[in-house]
C-alpha cells in the first residue's frame, strides 16, 4: 500500500471525524454484547413455556452463551494476532448473524443451546478484541473514555433488548425476540468492514507503511504520526509474551491473578443474575404480570445506562478505589434490603415498590463502579509486554465467572431460599470491598509505563503508581 500523498492528507477535523467513526464502530461490538445479554430475560419464560423446560435447562440455555464466549475470548487472543484485530471483529460480526438467526428458527432445546454458544464466541471474540482494537487506534488522550464508552454501549444493548423484549412480548414471539439482532448484528459488519487495521498490529507485522496511513487518516496532523509511530516502535521492543513470562516471572503472575481475581468479583456481585433473571426477579417481589415485569426490567436498564455516566463523569476525578468502595457499599445495602424484604415476604405496593427500590440501588451501585472499572482496571495493571496476554485471560475469566453464577442461580433460589441469596451476594460484595483495599492499586493519572515498571520491580501491588 502506498503512503499518503500531501495532497491525500486529512485536516484536523476529517481526522477527528474519521477517528469517531472509527471508534463508535469498533463499539458497536459493546451494543451486540449487551443486546445478547439482555435478550434473554425476556425470552426466557417463553421459550420455557413452548418447549416445558425445567429449571436445570433452562440454566443452560441462558449459560451455553458463557460457555461460549469463554471460548471465544481464548480464540481470540490468537486470531487477532493471526488474522489482525480488524479481521477477527469481521468474524465475530459474521458469529453474530448467524447465531441470531440460528437461535430464532431453533426447532429444539438442544438446537438452541448450539445456536447461543455460536452467539457466544461471536460476544467473546469481541469483547476481547474490541477494547484492545479501541485502545490501538484511539489517540492517547481519549483512551480511558473509549474503554468507558465500549461499557456504555454494553449497557445501551441490554437497555435496547429489554425494551425490545417488551415490543415482542405482545406477539409472545421469543423467535423474534432473538433473531431480530441480526438486524445490528448485520450494521456492525457493514461497519467493521469498513475500519482500517490497528496500526500498532500492522506494525509488529512489519507492515510500516500501512500503518503510518493509517495514522495518518487517524491524526491529520504528521508531528502526531511520526510521535505515535515512535512510542509504538519503542513498545515493540519489548515483544509480547504470555505463557513463558507467566512462568518465569512471578510479578507478572500478580498481575494476571490479580486481573482474574477483579473479574471474579465483579462476576460475583450477581450482576447477572439481575440481567438474565429479571422478570423471575420481579415475580418474587410480587409483580404478577408478565408484562409488568418487563416494564421493571426496563427501568433496571435505563438506571444501568444512567449510573454509568457518573463513573465516566467521576473515574478521573476521584480515582478508581473510591468509587470501588461507594459502588460496594451501594450494592450491598441494595442486595440486603432485597433480601429481608423477600424474608419478611413482600406483599402490598409499597412492599414491591420497595424491592424494586433496592435492586435499582445494587444495579446503580454495579453501573458506577465494578461494571466499567473492573474493564479500566483490567487493562490497566498488566505490564506492556504481557498486556494481551494478561487481558485474554481475565477476559476469559470474566465470562466463566459469568457462566457459574448464571448456571447455579436458579438451583441456588431452591436449595438456599430467595432471601438467602441475595444476602449471600450482599456478602461477597463487602469482600470485594476488601479486596479492593488490600490488593488493587490507584490507577488513576498513572502512566501505565509506572504501573508496569512498579509491577515488575516487584512493588506491592496497592502500591503500584505511587511515589517517584
Ligand atoms: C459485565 C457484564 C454485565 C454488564 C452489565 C459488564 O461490565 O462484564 O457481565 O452484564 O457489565 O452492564
Amino acid at each position: 500500500m502506498s503512503t499518503l500523498t500531501d495532497r491525500s492528507i486529512p485536516t484536523h477535523s476529517q481526522a477527528r471525524r474519521y477517528g469517531l467513526f472509527v471508534c463508535l464502530m469498533a463499539a458497536l461490538a459493546g451494543l451486540l454484547f449487551g443486546l445478547d445479554i439482555g435478550v434473554i430475560s425476556g425470552a426466557l419464560p417463553f421459550i420455557a413455556k413452548h418447549f416445558v423446560l425445567s429449571d436445570r435447562y433452562q440454566e443452560w440455555i441462558v449459560s451455553s452463551m458463557m460457555v461460549g464466549a469463554a471460548i471465544g475470548a481464548l480464540g481470540a487472543g490468537w486470531l487477532s494476532w493471526r488474522l489482525g484485530r480488524r479481521n477477527a471483529l469481521v468474524l465475530a460480526a459474521v458469529l453474530f448473524i448467524v447465531g441470531s438467526l440460528y437461535s430464532g428458527v431453533a426447532g429444539s432445546p438442544v438446537h438452541l443451546i448450539g445456536a447461543r454458544l455460536v452467539l457466544g464466541l461471536a460476544v467473546g471474540m469481541a469483547s476481547f478484541t474490541a477494547p484492545l482494537y479501541l485502545s490501538e487506534v484511539a489517540p492517547r488522550h481519549v483512551r480511558g473514555a473509549m474503554i468507558s464508552t465500549y461499557q456504555l454501549m454494553i449497557t445501551v444493548g441490554i437497555l435496547a433488548a429489554f425494551l425490545s423484549n417488551i415490543g415482542l412480548s405482545y406477539i409472545a414471539d421469543w423467535r423474534w425476540m432473538l433473531g431480530v439482532i441480526a438486524i445490528p448484528a448485520v450494521f456492525f459488519l457493514a461497519g467493521v468492514l469498513a475500519l482500517p487495521d490497528s496500526p500498532r498490529w500492522l506494525l509488529q507485522r512489519n507492515r510500516a507503511a500501512e500503518a503510518r496511513s493509517v495514522l495518518q487518516r487517524l491524526y491529520g496532523n504528521s508531528a502526531d504520526v511520526q510521535a505515535e509511530l515512535d512510542q509504538v516502535n519503542e513498545d515493540n521492543t519489548r515483544p509480547q509474551k504470555g505463557w513463558s513470562l507467566l512462568r518465569k516471572n512471578s510479578n507478572f503472575r500478580r498481575s494476571v491473578l490479580l486481573g482474574v481475581v477483579l473479574q471474579v468479583f465483579q462476576q460475583l456481585t450477581g450482576i447477572n443474575v439481575v440481567m438474565y433473571y429479571a422478570p423471575r426477579i420481579f415475580e418474587l417481589a410480587g409483580y404478577a404480570t408478565h408484562e409488568q415485569q418487563l416494564w421493571a426490567t426496563v427501568i433496571v436498564g435505563l438506571v444501568n445506562v444512567l449510573a454509568t455516566f457518573g463513573a465516566i463523569a467521576f473515574v478521573d476525578r476521584w480515582g478508581r478505589k473510591p468509587i470501588l468502595y461507594a459502588g460496594c457499599a451501594v450494592m450491598a445495602c441494595g442486595r440486603c434490603s432485597l433480601g429481608v424484604l423477600l424474608h419478611v415476604g413482600v406483599a402490598g405496593l409499597t412492599a414491591q415498590m420497595l424491592a424494586v427500590a433496592a435492586l435499582l440501588l445494587f444495579i446503580a451501585g454495579f453501573a458506577m463502579s465494578a461494571g466499567p472499572l473492573v474493564w479500566i482496571l483490567c487493562s490497566e495493571i498488566q505490564p506492556q509486554q504481557g498486556r494481551d496476554f494478561g487481558i485474554a485471560v481475565s477476559t476469559l475469566v470474566n465470562w466463566v465467572a459469568n457462566m457459574a453464577v448464571a448456571a447455579t442461580f436458579l438451583s441456588l433460589l431452591s436449595t438456599v431460599g430467595e432471601a438467602n441469596t441475595f444476602v449471600l451476594y450482599a456478602v461477597l460484595n463487602v469482600v470485594f470491598a476488601a479486596v479492593v483495599f488490600f490488593y488493587v492499586p490507584e490507577t488513576r493519572g498513572v502512566s501505565l509505563e509506572k504501573l508496569g515498571n512498579d509491577l515488575m520491580s516487584g512493588k506491592r501491588l496497592r502500591d503500584l503508581g505511587k511515589g517517584q
